[in-house]
């Protein structure tokens, strides 16, 4: 039987902005539905991209000297590092410069003017810059742009109209057959009241004061409207009217486009009139989720209170981030992020909860059984509880996501979790363990308990994977069990025979002491902005900034911090391209600890693999292990940014050492 189909879609993201965490929110969320639909056993489609036209980059670009696709080539590598770095799972990038897709809107724009959907007439208006958005005089709020505030511009001009105001009938008719085409409820009225009642009118399509973005070919000097072109990128990546891909057949429509609260107008009214107009089916639904506040306001550079997502998951690592924007709150409401929050979060739920579960468990299976549970073993009355538990939780995690609250489902498996804490002191193993007679009781405790951490890790996994992989790996127990969801029930015949504690999974932070270090990182930050306010706007994104054109700032350490660095000599044993990337290499390494080192580094564009082997080079070896495009990272080579080419590119060099010195040195 062919596999039922599951098509997910982010938002694409402007380049223009450094992704904050509120960016990697609606990532994230879609990763772990994805992840979890493939568990389901769906035939998933996840895309996301960028969205890289339009007058905002072109007057970046500019102010930076550079092309706008110089410009947004450079952003867009930071993006893939970022997902990568998040364990973002998409199956598709879409760059809205992407040949395929320019070709492929041409085609749809030039079909709609062919149908009289778009016709050419003058437009007169409004235009706010930032949101790359037409308003009409009656949609301002207090004068300026209803969707950020800011002041909006007078624009007149000759330009294509696509002919909206005659969709409104068909929309209203659209969200009434189905019940849950915008979601929240709340989304749908504010469509309704705000936009449709009011009256639709036709929406400018074109524009010909700035040249970045799609030619309409058959009208040189227009380019198409930034929102139609980003819109299309929905179908277009699906091989829709270009033979890139194949898959429009199978995936359209989409299951799911899961989209910021602001931008729900545009899925939710825009894109349908426009597939209506195409004669295309529409998608299923449109998720308007919330927002992540800071403080009173939303997140945004410009407001000084963005948080890094990559600094973030960095320092409490890429699982703990990724739990606590799936477990904090609900989806379609705002949140407010502190992160006082997202550190007491990651203490009472991974490592007091999960990561002492685990941790008490196989400490125990280990000392009280050398690792390996015992088949005599004596079941009791009294287990039923927790074995109840686990063999209903599949079902009820399943039904939360069907329903998009992956909140719930990780509330479902953590009261699991404190239930077998709590199953740990009610028998007590360490009083069992004292009377030989016990022993069969203890072993079925601990089995149980193994059980517990079974089932929850399968059901954890489209939330925190790597962690996952982890905790099957201390109990001994197969990874290939987290790609499905049939194994998350409980079972009374498993072999537990090779426990074995690797680390500490998620080790507690001292919260009062990582605020003030946040506090310090952010006022140094806040000092660094004061003495060069001109680099600190949004001219050139800090993730890609070019170092040569940055004033120097160098953070003073103290000599303790720069010996708690591991610098240390080794020598390439092999090294990869990394699959699916043409950014990373995979090298192995002889650090001289005689076990080889695995790094991954992202200087594929300036080496050839081969070149490098035999090579030794400098690693810092102490820095927290990282998943990139699935390889484990333990560590980073040195290179030196070397300045730039005649296209502007940067240049790096790797740090090449005296083959002399011997392997396993330490720099210092
Ligand atoms: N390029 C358009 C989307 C085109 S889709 C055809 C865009 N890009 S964006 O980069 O500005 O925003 C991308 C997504 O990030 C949006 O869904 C937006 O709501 C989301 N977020 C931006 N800031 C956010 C928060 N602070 N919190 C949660 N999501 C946020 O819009």
């Amino acid at each position: 039987m062919e596999k039922k189909t599951y098509y997910i879609t982010t938002p694409i993201y402007y380049p223009s902005d450094r992704l904050h965490i509120g960016h990697s929110y609606c990532t994230v969320v879609c990763d772990a539905l994805a992840r979890f639909k493939r568990m389901q056993g769906y035939d998933v489609m996840f895309l996301t991209g960028t969205d890289e036209h339009g007058m905002k980059i072109e007057q970046k670009a500019k102010a930076a000297g550079v092309t706008p696709k110089q410009y947004v080539d450079k952003i867009v590598d930071g993006i893939h590092v970022l997902w990568d770095l998040m364990n973002i799972t998409n199956d598709r990038f879409i760059r809205t410069t992407d040949d395929y897709h320019v070709a492929a809107t041409q085609r749809i724009f030039r079909t709609l003017y062919d149908k009289g959907e778009i016709y050419k007439g003058t437009y007169k208006g409004k235009y706010c810059t930032p949101c790359e958005s037409f308003w009409t005089e009656s949609q301002l709020l207090n004068g300026g742009c209803p969707d950020c505030g800011r002041p909006v511009e007078d624009a007149e001009e000759e330009a294509y109209f696509f002919r909206l105001s005659a969709y409104a009938d068909r929309l209203m008719q659209l969200y009434a057959d189905n019940p849950n085409f915008i979601f929240p409820e709340s989304r749908k009225n504010e469509m309704i009241n705000n936009f449709i009642k009011p009256g639709l009118e036709d929406l400018c399509v074109s524009r010909t004061s700035f040249t970045w973005g799609i030619p309409v070919d058959f009208d040189p000097g227009h380019v198409v409207y930034v929102w139609v072109d980003a819109l299309s990128n929905y179908i277009t990546a699906l091989g829709y009217e270009n033979d890139r891909y194949n898959d429009f057949k199978r995936y359209w429509p989409a299951d799911l486009h899961m989209v910021g609260k602001e931008i729900t107008r545009f899925h939710s009214i825009i894109w349908p009139a426009l597939l209506m107009a195409l004669d295309l089916p529409l998608p299923k639904m449109v998720f308007g989720h919330g927002w992540l506040l800071m403080g009173d306001g939303k997140m945004s550079k410009s407001k000084g209170n963005v948080v890094d997502p990559e600094v973030l998951a960095r320092r409490y690592g890429v699982d703990a981030l990724r739990y606590f924007l799936l477990r904090e709150f609900p989806l379609g409401s705002d949140g407010v992020f502190s992160n006082e929050l997202l550190i007491s979060r990651i203490n009472s739920d991974l490592a007091n909860d999960l990561g002492n579960l685990v941790s008490r468990t196989v400490s125990m299976v280990e000392r009280y059984f050398d690792g390996a549970i015992p088949q005599n073993r004596q079941a009791e009355e009294s287990d039923q509880g927790l074995i109840d538990m686990l063999n209903k939780l599949r079902a009820g995690v399943e039904s939360h996501m069907d329903k998009l609250s992956p909140q719930s489902a990780l509330m479902d498996i953590f009261a699991v979790i404190s239930r077998a804490n709590k199953y740990i002191d009610e028998n007590s193993p360490w009083l069992l363990i004292k009377d030989e007679a016990s022993h069969p009781r203890l072993a079925q405790v601990l089995y149980n308990l193994l059980e517990a951490i079974r089932v929850s890790a399968i059901l954890l996994n489209a939330f925190i994977p790597e962690s996952c992989e982890t905790i099957l790996a201390q109990i001994g127990q197969d990874a290939a069990q987290l790609e499905s969801l049939e194994a998350a029930c409980y079972r009374a015949d498993l072999n537990y025979d090779a426990v074995k504690k690797t680390g500490n999974l998620f080790p507690r932070i001292d919260l009062q002491k990582e605020l003030a270090e946040l506090d310090r990182m952010k006022e140094e930050a806040a000092a660094a902005a004061e003495k060069a306010p001109e680099k600190t706007a949004e001219k050139v994104p800090e993730k890609t900034a070019d170092k040569a054109d940055q004033p120097e700032q160098p953070k003073m350490i103290s000599i303790d911090d720069f010996m708690d660095m591991q610098l240390i000599v080794c020598k390439v044993l092999d090294c990869q391209p990394v699959k699916k990337s043409d950014k990373l290499l995979l090298f192995k390494l002889d650090d001289g600890s005689g076990t080889p080192r695995q790094i991954v580094s992202g200087i594929a564009a300036w080496y050839k693999p081969e070149t490098l082997i035999g090579k030794k080079v400098v690693a810092v070896t102490n820095l927290k292990p990282v998943k990139l495009r699935g390889e484990l990272s333990q560590g980073m080579i040195l290179s030196a940014d070397s300045g730039f080419d005649a296209d502007g590119n940067e240049l790096v060099t790797l740090i090449e050492l005296d083959p002399a010195i011997p392997v396993g040195s330490r720099i210092r």
